[in-house]
């Protein structure tokens, strides 16, 4: 009964929440005389058995800790809390510092021989049950003292032999992260003197292996994980099990079938206990409970001030809509301290133009650009210094890979209220992304079992993981733990080694789709707009920037498609940027035809009908370009001719055609050797050119009001026998293909 009352409470919460009032009023109703029920027997147990731990700060781990008692209703005394760390270096030996806080606090109750004492570490530790299971477990194990125990004799290698053998898997030694006993006994253990920073494991240790005095104190070890789980050397003895129904997120033993209800991440297996601990103690239950437990209310009036460090640490494509998704995040900019880094001189203008276009609208503004020479690293420290300077209540790093699609990431973020948390963003359709699920022993990455079902939204909630990159926000009581400077890792991985080491949980929410990142891995910087180039790597993108806005209606059957001419389909394919690019990449190459029949770019070295052009393969653009032709032109090709499906689509003549008044001003009428012939407007009539246009002799008919962007799409052989209009003044650039010859 008692085991099920947080149960009944987190759901009625949960109700609370997300369903219907009404729902929640009925449910609340049922629950509440077991919750009585529960409460009293809890009541009981709290008084019959007294948890104690020892923590001088509230870290991350100690509020899991905290939490996870709250959760099974365990009242905790917290020993030590804002006193001084007395016990030494706590990643080496030290610790007689608990025993000395311990021994004080429970000298009124060493005569109570009903009174039982539950010991435990707290920043690496999680309950996973209420006090009635964990006493069950405890009477069961026929000790009057238990002590957890784990598969390496430490601190002191050398006693190892003096321990009772155990058989097979079992852990043979002492751990002194969690214990518990009767309260005479407990008090008769920590008779002995040690000082504050003496060992408490190597204490503990001895009294164990005083064969008199572990007979004595009634001394057993948990050998085989009934109560207590240490996880250090133990990742293939136990198995994560969460059930969804009931909330109950376990480790199980799997070496002697044992659930242990006691959880310590000892040793080098804090990061395995961070993982486990997404799912431990009620955290995750098919929705996030957890997510919903420590909100922060914004004050809008008072909203926190943030230094928004924008790092441009490598060349990446789309920078231009990078810097949009900047300017568009919503968060009052007097609230935002800007701080731009660029190491990268094709994106210095920009990074200088943002900052002196926009800076003013910031509370300040300061930029790096890469002639100054601040590499990476100290890019990061300066971004940071910056923010203890200015008082910043956070820092949001965000890199020029990770593009915000939600405007309101940052304000989401901040009601996680963490120390540190980020959104998750992934490669577009990918599984790359800006956090590590597990590290791999040397430090790097490793896949964790959830990465895949976090990555692409099947399990969503927020995540204590090991490892997060590209976008970021730190609250600023974590701002010193951080250190960019590492010998071996880069500036990333040595900042998230940093804050593991200060026990500072980083969490990733994919609790809402915040945005993505692009792909920089090839990005060719020597080309004249180098983001047209990367159609393959970044379909997605190369879709906002080059393609219309309002080229998906056309798909729509239902969407009539304009017909200026008998057969001749007109559409809007592509933007502004797709056509400036362009003509841009095509001028700085520069290599116009000289418009006579020889063309030695032909097979046959004859052309009939000559144009001033240059074709796509002569700017490294035709197989994007037949990529183009495949994803975008053949759908709105099968919505006008119907019963024609050629996929994909074949062209051989992919070229940009030049019109000017003293050069190339007409062309004369002919047919196209196609079965049907694009042709996309690159530029706009009465701004950019006088004339021109396109007339179909059989029908008498031409097109002169053509559009930038948009697309005319005929057939080619027999009946659309046609001829360019005189250009009178300015240059006219038309993007022409051959579809199917
Ligand atoms: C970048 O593009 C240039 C010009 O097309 C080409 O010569 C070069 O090989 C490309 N570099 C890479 C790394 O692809
Ligand atoms: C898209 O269509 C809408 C409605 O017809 C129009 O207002 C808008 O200007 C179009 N977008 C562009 C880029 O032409
Ligand atoms: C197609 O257009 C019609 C009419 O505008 C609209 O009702 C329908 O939802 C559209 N279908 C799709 C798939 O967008
Ligand atoms: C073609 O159309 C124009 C006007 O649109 C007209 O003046 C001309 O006579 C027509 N030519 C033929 C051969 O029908």
């Amino acid at each position: 009964m008692a085991a099920t009352m947080p149960l009944l409470f987190l759901a009625s919460l949960l109700l609370l929440q997300g369903a219907s009032a009404s729902a929640s009023e009925s449910d609340a109703d049922v629950a509440a005389p077991e919750v009585v029920v529960a409460a009293a027997t809890q009541q009981n147990l709290n008084e019959k058995i007294k948890v104690f731990t020892v923590a001088t700060e509230p870290t991350d781990g100690y509020r899991r800790y905290v939490r996870s008692a709250n959760v099974y209703d365990i009242e905790v005394t917290t020993l030590g809390m804002g006193e001084e760390w007395q016990g030494g270096d706590m990643k080496s030996a030290g610790g007689g510092f608990k025993i000395n806080l311990l021994r004080k606090a429970i000298e009124d109750l060493k005569d109570e021989e009903d009174t039982i004492i539950l010991f435990t570490d707290s920043y690496d530790v999680i309950f996973t049950a209420a006090l009635d299971e964990i006493l069950e477990k405890f009477k069961e194990s026929g000790a009057k003292l238990l002590f957890s125990a784990e598969k390496y004799c430490w601190p002191d290698k050398s006693l190892a032999d003096q321990y009772p053998e155990v058989e097979g898997k079992a852990s043979r030694f002492l751990n002194s992260g969690a214990f518990i006993g009767y309260a005479p006994q407990v008090y008769a253990l920590l008779e002995e003197a040690i000082e504050n920073t003496g060992d408490d494991q190597l204490y503990f240790t001895k009294v164990f292996l005083d064969e008199a005095k572990r007979a004595k104190l009634g001394m057993k070890l948990d050998t085989q994980s009934r109560l207590f789980q240490n996880l250090h050397g133990a990742k293939n003895d136990v198995k994560l099990k969460v059930d969804l129904d009931s909330n109950q997120g376990t480790l199980q033993n799997i070496d002697f079938m044992t659930t242990p209800l006691i959880i310590h991440g000892n040793g080098l297996s804090k990061v395995d206990l961070n993982a486990y601990g997404n799912y431990l103690a009620k955290t995750f239950s098919g929705v996030c409970t957890f997510c919903l437990e420590y909100p922060l209310e914004l004050d809008e009036q008072n909203l926190p001030i943030i230094t928004l460090a924008v790092m441009v640490p490598q060349a990446v494509p789309f920078f231009d809509m990078f810097l949009a998704s900047i300017e568009k995040l919503n968060y009052p900019k007097e609230s935002l301290h800007l701080f731009m880094y660029s190491n990268v001189a094709l994106h210095d203008d920009a990074v200088e133009s943002y900052a002196n276009n926009q800076g003013k609208n910031y509370a300040s503004a300061k930029f790096v650009l890469s002639v100054d020479e601040l590499d990476e690293r100290q890019g990061r420290q300066l971004a940071l210094d910056k923010a203890k300077l200015q008082h910043s209540d956070y820092i949001f790093f965000v890199d020029a890979d990770a593009h915000i699609d939600d405007s309101e990431v940052l304000r989401e973020l901040l009601r996680m209220n963490k120390q540190f948390v980020a959104p998750v963003f992934s490669k577009y359709h990918e599984l790359w992304s800006n956090f590590w699920g597990a590290l791999s022993e040397n430090g790097y990455y490793a896949r964790s079992h959830d990465y895949v079902d976090i990555v692409k939204r099947d399990l969503i909630g927020m995540f204590n993981v090991p490892h997060v990159t590209t976008i970021y926000l730190i609250k600023h009581s974590a701002f010193d733990a951080i250190k960019f400077e590492h010998n071996d890792f880069d500036p990333d991985m040595a900042m998230c080694e940093s804050l593991r080491n200060a026990g500072i949980f980083m969490y990733v929410s994919n609790q809402r789709y915040h945005g993505h990142l692009i792909n920089a891995d090839n990005f060719n910087t020597t080309v004249v707009r180098p983001d047209f180039y990367t159609l393959f790597s970044n379909q997605y993108d190369w879709t906002l920037k080059y393609i219309h806005q309002n080229y998906s209606t056309q798909l729509n059957e239902s969407m009539v498609i304009p017909q200026p001419c008998p057969d001749v389909f007109w559409f809007q394919i592509v933007s502004d940027a797709f056509c400036d690019d362009l003509v841009a990449i095509m001028e700085a190459y520069g290599k116009w035809s000289d418009g006579s029949n020889n063309d030695n770019r032909l097979e046959g070295g004859y052309e009939a009908v000559p144009t001033r052009d240059i074709h796509m393969r002569q700017v490294g653009l035709d197989t994007l370009y037949l990529k183009f032709l495949q994803i975008f032109v053949r759908p709105l090709q099968e919505r006008v001719f119907t019963g024609y499906y050629h996929n994909p689509p074949r062209s051989l003549m992919n070229f940009m055609v030049r019109y000017r008044p003293d050069e190339q001003p007409f062309l004369r009428p002919h047919h196209d050797s196609s079965t049907y012939t694009i042709n996309i407007a690159m530029n706009s009539v009465g701004i950019d050119y006088e004339g021109g246009g396109c007339h179909f002799l059989r029908y008498n008919c031409s097109v002169t009001e053509t559009k930038k962007g948009w697309m005319l799409m005929h057939p080619g052989r027999l009946t659309h026998f046609h001829e360019g209009l005189l250009v009178t003044k300015g240059t006219r650039y038309i993007m022409i293909s051959f579809i199917d010859p």
